[in-house]
């Protein structure tokens, strides 16, 4: 997907206020990186979601219902959470058809051949594409019930306004009682995040400086990281991590497959990523906005992260 790519990143560093949308990351390398930022002890998310997904899997598979079960995962990264669940199906002796979809191939392909060797009976049909695209190649199965998962907190990376407009559109095309488990990051201590977001050993530096290699080698871009810091700030007004690129000196890139030159004046930051924390209260007016209902909200011990069973109502 070079051209989507080169729009989006022509769009975004032609604005006011730079940015680099925060789909960009996730090239084969990018996807890599953040499988490793997963396992870092300040990022606390991947843990708190792994563990409400094991201590509620019982519940959540008797939510399901008895009828084969179509297995929706948007950005199932390593498949190490859809594992959990996938396990608890096939144990509760369900029919399931698991249907992984990222924009990263390298990483959706080896995430489909994990799961292939853990589960004989599990069917899988990787779908390559981004989330609506490959939505839209979902066929409703007979009979079965459709389970999206959206795990992580990936809507968070979402504006507010963005975040309703996908979960309708994502719930448009699901039909009646149709199940979204849905991931959320809540609110919570200044420190805790920041330490998520700015990680002692530097891999969410690298996660942020690959989107400049990114460029470099798919847009002939000609970013040095010298000239670039990563910056991790909390804005307190939006309730979200933001992630930066800042220029650390006044320079110009040429980028060729744009026809291009951006110039950048010491300072200067480019916006690359928000990740929005919620309240129990957001996301229960967040799921009415969007025609969805809450079944249940599963939390893990510490409080820190939510993972909310909305229930298409229409
Ligand atoms: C994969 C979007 C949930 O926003 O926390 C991790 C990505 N960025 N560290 C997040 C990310 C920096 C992550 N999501």
């Amino acid at each position: 997907m070079p051209n989507l790519l080169a729009q989006n990143i022509k769009k975004g560093l032609c604005k006011p206020q730079k940015m680099i949308p925060s789909s960009s990351f996730y090239d084969d390398i990018g996807s890599a990186l953040f499988n490793q930022i997963t396992t870092l002890p300040e990022y606390y998310l991947t843990a708190c979601e792994m563990e409400i997904l094991e201590s509620h899997a019982q519940d959540i598979s008797r939510q399901m219902g008895e009828a084969p079960i179509q297995l929706v995962e948007l950005g199932p990264g390593d498949g190490s959470k859809g594992n959990i669940l996938i396990s608890q199906l096939l144990k509760d002796r369900k029919k399931v058809t698991y249907i992984p979809i990222d924009i990263s191939e390298a990483s959706l392909l080896s995430t489909a051949e994990n799961l292939r060797s853990c589960f004989s009976d599990l069917m899988i049909q990787p779908i390559h594409a981004d989330y609506i695209n490959g939505l839209n190649q979902v066929k409703e199965g007979g009979g079965g019930r459709t389970v999206v998962l959206f795990l992580g907190s990936s809507i968070g990376n979402f504006s507010a306004e963005d975040g309703r407009h996908f979960l309708s559109e994502l719930r448009s095309r699901l039909k009646p009682n149709a199940f979204l488990l849905c991931g959320f990051d809540l609110k919570k201590d200044k420190e805790i995040l920041m330490n998520a977001y700015s990680d002692k050993a530097g891999l969410t530096r690298d996660f942020n400086m690959n989107l400049l290699t990114r460029i470099n080698r798919e847009l002939g871009g000609t970013f040095y990281h010298e000239k670039f810091n990563h910056v991790a700030v909390y804005n307190e007004t939006q309730n979200q991590m933001e992630s930066y690129l800042e220029c650390t000196e006044d320079h110009h890139v040429d980028i060729a497959a744009l026809d291009h030159v951006v110039s950048f004046k010491k300072g200067e930051l480019i916006f690359t990523e928000r990740s929005r924390k919620y309240s129990l209260s957001d996301i229960e007016t967040l799921s009415i906005e969007t025609g969805f209902h809450i079944q249940e909200n599963y939390s893990d011990k510490k409080g820190y992260f939510v993972d909310s069973l909305f229930v298409n109502q229409e």
